[in-house]
Formats: C-alpha cells, sequence, structure tokens
C-alpha cells in the first residue's frame, strides 16, 4: 500500500446527522522556502517554517445529513459573514481533491463560514491558514465518525489534505515548527504531509517573533501556481532544490546550537534566493518594492549598530517579515516604529509570534 493509500477512508456508515465544528489554524513564515512542485501537489524540495499564532483564518462546518449521496458536492461559503461566490471554485477543486480520502463528504450539506484575524487583501497570503483550517474541520468531523482516529493520525491526514489545496498549508497544522518535504537528516519527514521538527531548539528560538510589514496590500503580481511553474526548465531549479535540503541541514545545526548569527545567514539568502528564482524565471518577475529594499537596507544599518539579531524574510510579494529573539522584542518594536512604518502602506504592520498550530475554538 502506498502512503496516500493509507489515508483513504471508507467510512459511509455511522455519519452524525447534523452539527458544527469551529476551528482556527494559523498561518506559516517559510525559513526554507517551497518553490516549485510536480502533480498533485507535492514539492521539489523540503522546505521548513515557523508557525504564527495572531494571523490566522477562523473556520466553522456546518454539515446536516443529506437524504441520499449529493451527485455535486453541497455546500455553501461565507466570508466574513458574506455568501462569497468567487471563492467556490477554489473550495470546489479542493473537495474534487480529497473525496477519494474522506469520501463521507458527500453525504452532506456543508455551510462553511469563514474570517480571518488578519485584514482583508493585506497581501499576506490567506490560503495557508485558510486550506488548513478546512481540512482541520473535515477531519475533526471524520473524527466523530471514527472515534478511534488518534490525534496524531488525525493532524498527519489534515496536513495530507491541507496540502492538495494549497502546498504551503500543510505546514500550518503543528507548531512552531515544521518540516514539509522528504529530507535524509529528519526520518519522519515526507513528500505527502509535513511533521512538527523533530530535533531539539534552542531556548533562543523560542516564542520568536515575526512582524509583519505591509508594503503592498494589492492583488498578487504572480499566482503561486504561475510561481511554481515557473521552476520547470528553470536554468538553475536543481541546484535550487538541492540548496534548500542543505538550508535546512544548516538549521538542523542551528536550532540546536542557538548560532542566531548563521540563522539570519539562512533565512535572509532564503529569501534572496525565492526572489531571485523569479528575477531568473522565464517570463521574469521583479516582487520587491523599492520600500521593500529600503526596509531590507534599514534592517542591516540596524543590526551594524546595535547588534541585534534581527533579520528579514519575504514571502512571493513585497511584503517584509521582521524576524527578531522574544528578548528584543520592546527595542525591535521601537526600531520598526521609528525607523520601518513610514515604508508600509497606510504605516500597517502586524505583530505576530510563533504558535502552535490548528485548534478547536
Ligand atoms: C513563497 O503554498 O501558496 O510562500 O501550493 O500553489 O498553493 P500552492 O503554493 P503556496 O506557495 C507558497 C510559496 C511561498 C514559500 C513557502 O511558503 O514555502
Amino acid at each position: 500500500m502506498n502512503l496516500s493509500e493509507s489515508f483513504v477512508s471508507k467510512l459511509e456508515s455511522n455519519l452524525p446527522t447534523s452539527g458544527n465544528i469551529t476551528c482556527k489554524s494559523p498561518s506559516n513564515i517559510a525559513l526554507v522556502k517551497y518553490w516549485g512542485k510536480r502533480p498533485v501537489q507535492l514539492p521539489e524540495n523540503p522546505s521548513i517554517s515557523f508557525t504564527l499564532d495572531e494571523c490566522h483564518t477562523i473556520t466553522s462546518l456546518t454539515y446536516q445529513k443529506r437524504e441520499t449521496k449529493a451527485t455535486e458536492f453541497s455546500f455553501e461559503f461565507y466570508f466574513e459573514g458574506e455568501r462569497k461566490e468567487s471563492f467556490r471554485p477554489k473550495i470546489q477543486k479542493f473537495f474534487e481533491r480529497i473525496e477519494k480520502y474522506v469520501p463521507f463528504i458527500r453525504y452532506y450539506d456543508f455551510v462553511i463560514d469563514s474570517r480571518n484575524t488578519f485584514p482583508h487583501s493585506s497581501g499576506i497570503a490567506s490560503s495557508a491558514s485558510g486550506m488548513s483550517a478546512l481540512a482541520y474541520v473535515v477531519m475533526k468531523l471524520e473524527k466523530e465518525i471514527n472515534p478511534e482516529l488518534t490525534k496524531e493520525d488525525m493532524l498527519k491526514k489534515a496536513s495530507f489534505l491541507a496540502r492538495l489545496g494549497s502546498g504551503s498549508a500543510c505546514r500550518s497544522l503543528e507548531g512552531p515548527i515544521t518540516v514539509w518535504g522528504k529530507h535524509e537528516a529528519i526520518e519522519i519527514s515526507s513528500d505527502d504531509y509535513a511533521v512538527s521538527y523533530p530535533f531539539e531548539v534552542h531556548d533562543n528560538f523560542k516564542n520568536y517573533c515575526d512582524t509583519i510589514l505591509l508594503v503592498d496590500k494589492g492583488e498578487k503580481q504572480v499566482s503561486s501556481t504561475v510561481g511554481h511553474d515557473l521552476m520547470h526548465g528553470h536554468p538553475f531549479a536543481q541546484r535550487r532544490f538541492e540548496q534548500a535540503s542543505e538550508n535546512i541541514s544548516r538549521l538542523i545545526t542551528i536550532f540546536k546550537s542557538g548560532d542566531l548569527n548563521a540563522f539570519i545567514e539562512v533565512v535572509e539568502s532564503e529569501a534572496l534566493t525565492l526572489h531571485a528564482m523569479m528575477m531568473t524565471s522565464l517570463p521574469y518577475f521583479i516582487l520587491m518594492k523599492p520600500n521593500t529594499l529600503s526596509i531590507i537596507q534599514k534592517i542591516w544599518e540596524y543590526r551594524k549598530e546595535t547588534d541585534s539579531k534581527i533579520c528579514f524574510t519575504l514571502d512571493a510579494g513585497a511584503n517584509v517579515h521582521v524576524l527578531y529573539p522574544e528578548t528584543e522584542k520592546e527595542q525591535v518594536i521601537e526600531f520598526i516604529k521609528s525607523e520601518l512604518v513610514g515604508y508600509c502602506q497606510k504605516g500597517q504592520y502586524i505583530c505576530d509570534k510563533v504558535g502552535l498550530g490548528a485548534q478547536l475554538v
């Protein structure tokens, strides 16, 4: 039996009649980036991330058992209390991909109601928190049908399902650090789902902070699907995939030793490499804005002047994630307020820190 087959559920009897499950699931920020995938939603390289806390999606699933199995998936979708038809195709596709693993979903009429704690269209990817929340409530329903399902297996399968919705979403179920993609030094790692980082982590990384500077709140210039596709036939792709594995090996040593200078080097290099990949693909893109570069420059100056362990990372966009140890929180917030806020759209930023993943509310 291959791995994905082990997630196939045959449960189609003992289905609860009706109920509601509500959960919250966070966003995450990759330290080593996932960029490049092969069908279906399998990563070309392993990635590792901090699970966030404040930035999350709250999703409520109301379910009502049907008399007969539906021919089409039956669901209504509300976002922040309003019916959102534009979100349907993504959820429809998600249900199509997960049906094999959770066949009971055809026996229900669902009402899904979602909201984010971070500002809408803030340029913060909501697919990680949104898809992991949805996968989690579906798995909670499976747990009601099959109470013998262990918490561990439930989380693993929720991560597996979330991956089919959006790759990075599979890293949001657990925390504070998760790994997705097979890495030779991490025996439990898998391309099919993310796992909680299994090794020792130095106290320097406890409650690590992430302040997200909203530089550009516009529509994504490049969708992640298009972005990942750019790695097919990319002249530097193979070397990049190897480099990601090497950087995870470096992080394993760094997490143990607490070496923050080495941490900064890996994390900033990963962010710039992700953008370098986009600048050197065909078609090519520059996703940073002038203010992104100004912020990076200021962070480097501040680090030089103060010996702070502040650093930055980027997603596939212009916003900057400022990462720093909890011990520096006060000074860094002061620095952000006085030096960096001016580069943010409408002065907006979000203070977050590492968190523990999805949970019921
Ligand atoms: C740059 O997970 O959004 O944030 O699998 O197509 O949904 P899909 O892509 P997505 O890609 C995120 C890429 C990234 C880096 C990362 O989070 O690892």
